[in-house]
């Protein structure tokens, strides 16, 4: 028995109009990402890798074409279900950080569990603690954003990311502002996830370390698919 893909998008569409032009980011895309992978888009700035992410995790309508993550139709689904829906379900990362700079790292983190799946207080501070820990800022889980650098503030946005144990798992250049040791850190938590937690990683990146380590790689360009290499064949040509 084949395993059915965790995220299934087929013949997405997607135009934006500014002003009086109307751009066609994404041209018929068909994707379908398998539970526990780790899968990145790649290709050349503008070619829709955000926008394919976006609408892959239901945060953007497309024009035409369907989205199903986890068996569901997310088009279907009603604003307050698609909510409740990536609540349960979907961890974020993004590029800026999103923190709240009033709270500490983990109270920023806690706030994940208090909107998402259901978790006594408790269990939610250990397991608080516990994602901060494994990005290596169980030290400094009481600081607030402006005390910690960039590395650290994308670590916490890691951590509350995945404190939910998210089944599906949405990043966009997670290292691009990053140093190459805090990066190469962001990497083994995703490499990690996907590999030990089971957790489908959709991301978008250009780093090779990254690249390296993805199951399976999407080439973007003007909004087409233009390649889709498998990890065997990706080990032959890096
Ligand atoms: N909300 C929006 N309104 C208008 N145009 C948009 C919007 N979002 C994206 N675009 C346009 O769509 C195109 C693709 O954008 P997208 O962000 O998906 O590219 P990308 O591949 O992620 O690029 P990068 O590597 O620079 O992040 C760009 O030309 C962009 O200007
Ligand atoms: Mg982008």
């Amino acid at each position: 028995m084949t395993t059915p893909p965790a995220i299934v998008g087929k013949q997405l569409s997607r135009s934006f109009t500014t002003g009086k032009t109307e751009q066609t980011v994404l041209h018929a895309v068909s994707l379908s990402v398998l539970p526990g992978e780790l899968t990145l888009i790649i290709g050349p700035s503008g070619s829709g890798k955000s926008t394919l992410l976006s609408v892959l995790s239901g945060l953007l309508t497309p024009d035409s074409g369907t989205v199903h993550a986890l068996g569901i139709e997310l088009n279907r689904l009603s604003r307050t279900e698609l909510d409740q829906f990536r609540l349960e379900n979907c961890g974020f990362v993004f590029q800026g950080f999103n923190l709240f700079a009033s709270l500490t790292a983990l109270e920023n983190v806690l706030l994940a569990l208090k909107y998402g799946p259901k978790v006594d207080p408790a269990t939610a501070t250990a397991r608080a603690r516990e994602a901060l820990d494994e990005v290596g800022l169980g030290a400094r889980m009481h600081l607030r954003p402006t005390e910690l650098s960039g590395g650290e503030k994308q670590r916490v946005a890691i951590a509350r990311a995945l404190v939910k144990r998210p089944r599906l798992l949405f990043a966009d250049e997670p290292t691009s502002a990053l140093d190459s040791q805090n990066g190469q850190i962001v990497i083994d938590i995703l490499h990690h996830a996907a590999q030990t937690q089971g957790t489908t990683v959709l991301g978008v990146s250009h780093d090779h370390r990254l690249i390296k380590h993805a199951d399976r790689v999407v080439t973007l360009e003007d909004g087409r698919v233009v390649m889709d290499q498998r990890a065997r064949h990706l080990m032959e040509t890096t």
